[in-house]
């Protein structure tokens, strides 16, 4: 299916309390209660199909409710889910925010972290066929590495959005990525795993386009880096410009400019977005893509919640031209 997505990834139910200050040992809060569909690859395959891309999604869900709601909200959006059926509960994710936007999250991986390898590799038919593989750090790092290793052979495109920062991406999984999308603290975590060095987020947004290209050459000698830069856009730096159609080894593609209320689930936003742009115009330079992500990430900065809050392709262009 050529211009097709794959992602393979998480789903959680997220519950999110909006409260005044993040709550401290012992202490008792209320707040403004909302639940929703979430999790990385959830948000990231549903962010792909609604910017028009054929997608599937590969996961685990429990039998329980949130199973459920994966499974009807996978079908309104027209998602080929390939679903594991797993003992344990669906995922979910408790959210606190504060009123400066700053949050605290607990996750339930449950089912999340029960996706087998050989389930992942029996879907085989699908990641040969698709343009762009895509997936994050919520499902085991076995599992992921088996679909791009499937990816891999098959000459189809591996993007790897490296979050959240803690997991422990092996080299092995880094060697086998084309492009990776880490945002400022996640792009710093890679660098100390991989590199050994020790950057903070605030240098990392300080480094001039030079400086900060001489690091993603290091950590990704053969592929792109996209660093992701929250409200100031994202950095590009390519291994090889010809192949992805552009001008230039590395350049930065400002934001565009909304009125943000709840940025939950924006990074997904611009990898699903990104993945979809590049499967469904591959002819076209790889800025065009990142330009499109922008947009679509801004987007569903302006709408609460994680995966509900994703943009349709037409409400992009209505909004953007
Ligand atoms: O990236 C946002 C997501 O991270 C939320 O939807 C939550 O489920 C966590 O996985
Ligand atoms: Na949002």
């Amino acid at each position: 299916n050529s211009g097709s997505v794959v992602v393979v990834g998480s789903f959680n139910v997220d519950h999110v309390w909006t409260v005044a200050a993040l709550p401290r040992p012992g202490e008792t809060l209320s707040g403004q209660y909302r639940t929703g569909p979430g999790g990385k690859g959830f948000n990231q395959a549903t962010a792909a199909a609604r910017a028009g891309a054929p997608t599937v999604f590969v996961c685990a869900l429990g039998e329980d409710l949130g199973g459920q709601l994966a499974r009807a909200l996978a079908a309104a959006d027209g998602l080929d889910l390939r679903e594991h059926a797993s003992h344990e509960p669906t995922g979910t994710a408790g959210i606190y925010v504060d009123h400066d936007g700053r949050n605290s999250i607990v996750i339930g991986p449950g089912a999340n972290a029960d996706l087998p390898v050989d389930f992942v590799e029996s879907q085989r038919g699908a990641i040969e066929g698709a343009h762009v593989l895509l997936a994050q750090l919520e499902s085991p790092l076995a599992s992921i590495e088996a679909a791009f290793e499937v990816a891999r052979a098959a000459g189809v495109r591996t993007m790897l959005n490296p979050a959240p920062a803690d997991a422990r991406v092996p080299a092995s999984l880094l060697a086998l990525s084309d492009v990776i999308t880490p945002n400022e603290t996640e792009f710093c975590a890679q660098l100390e795993r991989h590199l050994g060095e020790r950057l903070d987020a605030s240098t990392v947004a300080a480094l001039d386009d030079d400086a900060l290209h001489a690091w993603c050459r290091r950590l990704l000698p053969h592929g792109t880096v996209v660093v992701t830069l929250g409200a100031a856009g994202c950095f590009v730096s390519h291994a090889d410009v010809a192949l992805h159609r552009d001008a230039r080894t590395h350049y930065r593609v400002a934001a565009a400019k909304v009125q943000p209320q709840d940025t939950t689930g924006a990074g997904d936003a611009f990898n699903g977005a990104l993945a979809a742009s590049w499967a469904l115009r591959p002819e076209a330079a790889f800025a065009d893509h990142l330009h499109y992500a922008n947009r679509y990430a801004a987007l569903s900065t302006e709408r609460a919640g994680a995966a509900a809050s994703m943009p349709h392709d037409a409400d992009v262009r209505q909004r953007f031209g």
